[in-house]
């Protein structure tokens, strides 16, 4: 049996990989590398070791990537057909699974579950077992295969029965929806995804309270864990990376740029700011926050001409009509904010949609105020990230219903992501922070939101997976 074992040592599976292709106009592929958690985290042990990701063929260039053989050491992309891909994505992964666990639907007319749901289901397991059959092909005897997210939950329980030998883990990267909502789905599906999911040794949530959430739903509709083993991993900012990449030549200029646009008070001196950096996603709450900043600026008039709110969101997921109304709808608010208070030079929102890193960083540099405000979310980043670049320090404005919250809670100001009002005078209590209580803040919210640096995240759970 052995030799039919594949060589990896440490596999990771998730839907979007580390690289993706895009065809030139002269033909060429040219190779873009992605960031975040899992790609420091892996490279920490790299090809060499055994290491192996396997990811999807997301787009054409993939596609073509694939078709000609070329690709990296270490990666293995999959080329699911481009309907059951899109299928398992966008219908049942980013508009049924993403929904529940951020409870983003309008219940009076959403969800409907019907023959088309079914259809697409049927692509979600397909996906799913592309996956698992991939992994299983490829992974050495006793290998450990690391799962990630909502599109691949029912990989552990397929991929056990292909190779009872492995150690796998599922790691979740948003919350976990409490059970009367998780039993929106269809009683065989949520069935399905539980017990997909209790196929692995090991299950990762971001924090206690979707660990938690999981359990319920375990316990309400699966009769319980079982053997799985259940840990909490709260993925911290890279501040190495972080303070080093934030001061390269390219966001310098991007500062520069930013700080024109930011403008100057009536009295001299920069302008504040309030700086957001997001997807352009429903659970970020992003219009709430344009709302909330509108109300500052009527309820505290002092402001007016003083602040700024730089309003990075970045599209995504826009073959969804839903996605694509949504950012809509921030341009629209924002516009009409500008509309309503903006002056010969001052623009209150400064809101660009074209993704940009060093941009990003930049904005970051000049915070006085991170607004991180979503309605729900498996723990933001950006909430860990903005105080160790911002060269000032910056307050933090943060929802309580981030999973952020349980680390940084404490230094922050929370908010109540529906309460606009509330958000608004938390707006105006973080402006007004005394700079030297700002600055202690800001210490201590950079400490411990880079306390699980990524590299660090990742061999942890693949310790505590090889036991
Ligand atoms: C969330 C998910 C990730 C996903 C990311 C970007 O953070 O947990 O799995 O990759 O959003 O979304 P996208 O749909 O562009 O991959």
């Amino acid at each position: 049996m052995a030799s039919s074992f594949g060589a990896a040592q440490v596999l990771v599976a998730s839907n979007r990989g580390p690289v993706s292709y895009e065809v030139r106009e002269d033909g060429s592929l040219h190779a873009k590398r992605g960031g975040g958690g899992l790609v420091s985290g892996l490279s920490a042990i790299g090809p060499d070791a055994g290491a192996l990701w396997v990811c999807s063929a997301l787009g054409d260039g993939d596609r073509e990537a694939v078709r000609r053989g070329v690709g990296e050491d270490g990666v293995r992309m999959l080329d699911v057909p481009a309907d059951v891909h899109a299928d398992a994505y966008n219908g049942i992964a980013n508009s049924v699974l993403w929904f529940v666990h951020h409870m983003l639907y309008q219940t009076p007319l959403e969800p409907v579950f019907d023959a088309e749901f079914r259809r697409q289901w049927a692509s979600y397991e397909a996906y799913n077992r592309a996956f698992a059959e991939a992994l299983a092909e490829e992974a050495a005897e006793g290998a450990a295969a690391m799962v990630q997210d909502y599109h691949l939950t029912l990989v552990p329980g397929m991929l056990r029965e292909l190779r009872p030998d492995l150690r796998i883990s599922h790691f979740s990267h948003t919350p976990w929806a409490p059970v009367d909502y998780f039993r929106l789905l269809p009683d065989d599906i949520a069935g399905q995804v539980l017990r997909g999911m209790l196929g692995a040794d090991r299950l990762g949530f971001l924090t206690r309270r979707w660990a938690d959430a999981f359990t319920a739903c375990c316990d309400a509709l699966a009769g319980g864990l079982g053997s799985t083993e259940i840990g909490v991993h709260g993925l911290g900012g890279d501040a190495d990376f972080l303070r080093k990449r934030s001061h390269e030549a390219d966001v310098d200029e991007r500062m520069a740029a930013l700080r024109d646009e930011i403008g100057t008070m009536p009295e001299g001196g920069a302008r504040r700011t309030i700086v957001r950096v997001d997807r352009t996603e429903l659970s970020k709450n992003i219009v709430r926050g344009l709302l909330a900043y509108r109300e500052l600026l009527t309820r505290r008039p002092e402001w007016r001409e003083r602040v700024v709110h730089v309003a990075f969101a970045y599209p995504s997921r826009q073959d969804l009509a839903v996605y694509r109304d949504y950012t809509a709808e921030v341009r629209r608010v924002a516009e009409a904010v500008n509309e309503e208070f903006g002056t010969a030079d001052w623009t209150p929102v400064v809101l660009n949609l074209e993704d940009d890193f060093a941009r990003s960083l930049a904005a970051y540099r000049l915070a006085d105020v991170a607004l991180v405000n979503p309605v729900r979310d498996g723990m933001n980043l950006v909430a860990k990230e903005v105080p160790v670049v911002s060269d000032a320090g910056c307050a933090l404005v943060l929802s309580r219903e981030a999973g952020a919250y349980e680390e940084l809670g404490e230094d922050a100001v929370v908010v109540n992501p529906y309460d606009v009002t509330g958000t608004a005078e938390a707006l105006h209590e973080a402006l007004g922070l005394p700079a030297g209580e700002r600055a202690e803040r800001s210490k201590r919210l950079a400490a411990a939101g880079t306390a699980l640096p990524p590299a660090r995240w990742f061999l942890d759970q693949l310790e505590a997976l090889r036991g």
